[in-house]
């Protein structure tokens, strides 16, 4: 077949992206398909436009990529693409709609609230209702962004200012959550609409105090131990839970969900990533080789997937 991948991007998952793209390029010639890799860039939509290929791989993240923008201008060409759609893409991508969602779906969430940044001169309403309304520790996040990027915990009201100005630089939107304090899991899911299947769940140890993006993106800044040491019980749960977030968002393909493990066996969900990274060493091909399948094989499964 004769496929694009998009990658790279101008969304602060820029380099990640770049990384994944090169992942995705080189299963795809090893697969014998025709690739075309393109550097993706809004400023230059004719290289979309005029594309004559029979499917795009995205390998974007975040802004652009992974929020539905460009899944709808490849529907609108008529271009089959792999991933999830408009709606799913724009839902996940927006972590308090979909966390709505998840909690109507019966999946634990932890207490949060939208504050909108557009207005700076608010910054002080905002930061008097925070603290009225939330006890530390809390984090301050940007509500549409990835690898952590514009995160803050705040442990005192006194960081909740600039917390608010770092989650700004990201995006227009910040999400205050309560701090849940856990173990981290990531839970892949692929498969046909309806039929989709959790992977083993990851455990994450980050070697820094916060699964923050040098954890992530720096080799040996977090160990990765799969299946994670949880019950078997608890296991098939939070696979469930993984499953349903990414139905209920009405996700494809693939996705990856983001939870905290409580003490109390608690599976609190941050997040769905309809475009999870795809690096050689990240999350969603490490759980796949646990099942034997190769980052080729998990790469043909989701042409296949989204060809049919
Ligand atoms: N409410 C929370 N409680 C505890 N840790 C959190 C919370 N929200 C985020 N984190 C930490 O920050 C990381 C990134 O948050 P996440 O919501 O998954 O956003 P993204 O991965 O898109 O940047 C998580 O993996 C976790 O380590
Ligand atoms: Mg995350």
């Amino acid at each position: 077949m004769k496929i694009a991948v998009l990658y790279g991007g101008v969304s602060g998952e820029r380099d990640v992206s770049l990384a994944s793209g090169k992942g995705v390029i080189k299963a795809l010639k090893a697969n014998n398909h025709d690739v075309i890799a393109i550097d993706f860039n809004p400023n230059n939509l004719s290289e979309i436009i005029e594309l004559n290929v029979d499917l795009v791989f995205i390998a974007l993240h975040g802004k652009h990529g992974e929020d539905g923008k460009i899944q709808s201008l490849l529907e609108m060409l008529e271009i089959p693409y792999v991933g999830s759609g408009v709606l799913a893409s724009a839902l996940a991508m927006d972590k308090s709609k979909a966390k709505q969602i998840f909690g109507l779906n019966g999946i634990p969430i932890a207490k949060s609230h939208v504050y909108n940044l557009k207005n700076k001169s608010d910054l002080q309403i905002t930061e008097a209702s925070i603290k009225a309304n939330f006890k530390v520790p809390f984090v301050i996040k940007p509500n549409s962004e990835g690898s952590t990027l514009g995160l803050t915990i705040v442990n005192d009201y006194t960081q909740i200012k600039e917390a608010l100005i770092t989650a700004q630089l990201s995006d227009d939107y910040a999400i205050v959550e309560q701090f849940i304090d856990g173990i981290e899991l990531t839970v892949p899911v692929k498969g046909e609409i309806g039929q989709e299947i959790a992977l083993p769940i990851i455990e994450i140890i980050p070697k820094n105090d916060l699964y923050d993006y040098e954890s992530k993106y720096t080799e040996g800044g977090s160990e990765h131990i799969i299946p994670a040491r949880i019950s078997e019980e608890l296991t098939k749960k939070i696979q469930n839970y993984a499953v349903t977030a990414h139905q209920s968002l009405g996700c494809k393909t693939y996705s990856r969900a983001d939870f905290i493990l409580t003490k109390d066996n608690i599976p609190y969900i941050l997040e769905v990533n309809t475009l999870p990274g795809m690096t050689s060493t990240s999350l969603f091909p490490d759980a796949a080789n646990k099942i034997g399948l190769t980052y080729e094989e998990m790469i043909e499964e989701f042409v296949n997937l989204s060809i049919n």
